[in-house]
């Protein structure tokens, strides 16, 4: 459960030194010194990390200037991370089983630059700013999310692809230690998670790397430190907390594909026509609702960004390319 500060209660204040013998009362103060540190410790930890965000420096761009945003607390309170838990809040109460320090990035396969790379050595180049993006889940919800960070195009030409790269695989972080949906026996889901796009996809000029959200980094519940954005499909596309990037010359396996191919394809483009086999795509419920008021809105083909990606798959039968 997470303490806020506000219902952390300070206890009595303490007279007894004025009966105790002073050695008995040294040990017992460095005793509740120790039991303060270890309690401000547990504390923090338990914390939403989203509370410990660093302001990012970024430029504003005009991408979704008309659309409202949905408030902070929705965005990173009610999340898919089931490497943190499957319930929608599990993943902010869990955010702490996530460890993002010193992290690298693994590129390999049809690229001349392939390595292991640390996180801060790729993104140095990068001019952050924010997109404000529609993300679209194929559970029908919907949000707007002020994202922070940069193009994956420009990201990826860094590591100048071969004309064999057809796709790009992504890889999410494996660590069933910490992790502990990972490490359980029950799990489901083949870790880890995987994602992939066809290489026009990633090079389209809305796929985005995230590395904040609302002008601070990202919070571990929402793929920290980095994670990608594809706003035209399903959110499971958009892959979170990448540990590998793979170009590769064959569509790659995805998770949720290997789960269930004929409820959730590669391609996964929003698409009111197609529905899911247990939810209708015709609609959205848009965060946040409640039982007074659920804001329905009509889905729209590629999520509102066709004029970007239609181009993509003309003359693709997306009935059968879902
Ligand atoms: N990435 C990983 N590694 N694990 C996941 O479970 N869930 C996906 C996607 N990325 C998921 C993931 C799904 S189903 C959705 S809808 C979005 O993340 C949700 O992103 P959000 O929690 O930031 O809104």
């Amino acid at each position: 459960m997470i303490i806020k500060p506000h219902e952390f209660k300070s206890s009595h204040l303490l007279t007894e030194s004025d009966v105790t013998p002073e050695s008995i009362y040294n040990d017992r103060r460095k005793f509740m010194k120790q039991g303060m540190f270890a309690l401000a410790g547990g504390l923090m930890a338990s914390m939403s990390p989203s509370l410990w965000a660093k302001k990012l420096d970024y430029a504003k761009t005009a991408y979704g200037k008309q659309d409202s945003l949905t408030p902070e607390e929705a965005v990173t309170t009610y999340n898919n991370f089931y490497e943190l838990g499957t319930g929608k809040d599990d993943p902010a109460n869990n955010a702490a089983q996530l460890k993002t320090e010193g992290w690298t990035i693994e590129v390999e396969g049809h690229a001349e630059k392939t390595g292991k790379f640390d996180l801060q050595d790729i993104i140095k180049n990068q001019q952050l700013e924010e997109r404000i993006y529609r993300l679209r889940c194929v559970e029908a919800w919907s949000m707007v999310i002020p994202w922070v960070g940069f193009s994956l195009a420009d990201m990826l030409k860094q590591f100048k692809p071969t004309s064999k790269a057809k796709y790009v695989e992504f890889i999410s972080i494996h660590d069933p230690k910490n992790l502990k949906a990972q490490g359980s026996l029950f799990s489901t889901i083949d870790w880890p998670y995987r994602e992939g796009l066809r290489m026009d996809e990633a090079m389209n000029e809305l796929s985005f790397m995230a590395t904040g959200l609302y002008g601070k980094t990202l919070p571990n519940q929402n793929g920290a430190p980095i994670r990608l954005v594809v706003p035209w499909k399903y959110g499971f596309k958009s892959i979170k907390s990448i540990v590998k990037i793979r170009f590769v010359e064959e569509m790659p396996a995805t998770t949720w594909n290997d789960i269930a191919s004929n409820e959730y394809g590669f391609y996964a483009n929003v698409n009111p026509q197609v529905d899911h086999p247990r939810w209708s795509q015709a609609s959205e419920r848009r965060l946040p609702t409640s039982f007074f008021n659920i804001k329905k809105i009509p889905t729209q083909m590629f999520n509102g960004y066709g004029e970007q990606v239609a181009y993509m798959y003309k003359g693709m039968d997306l009935k059968r390319f879902y």
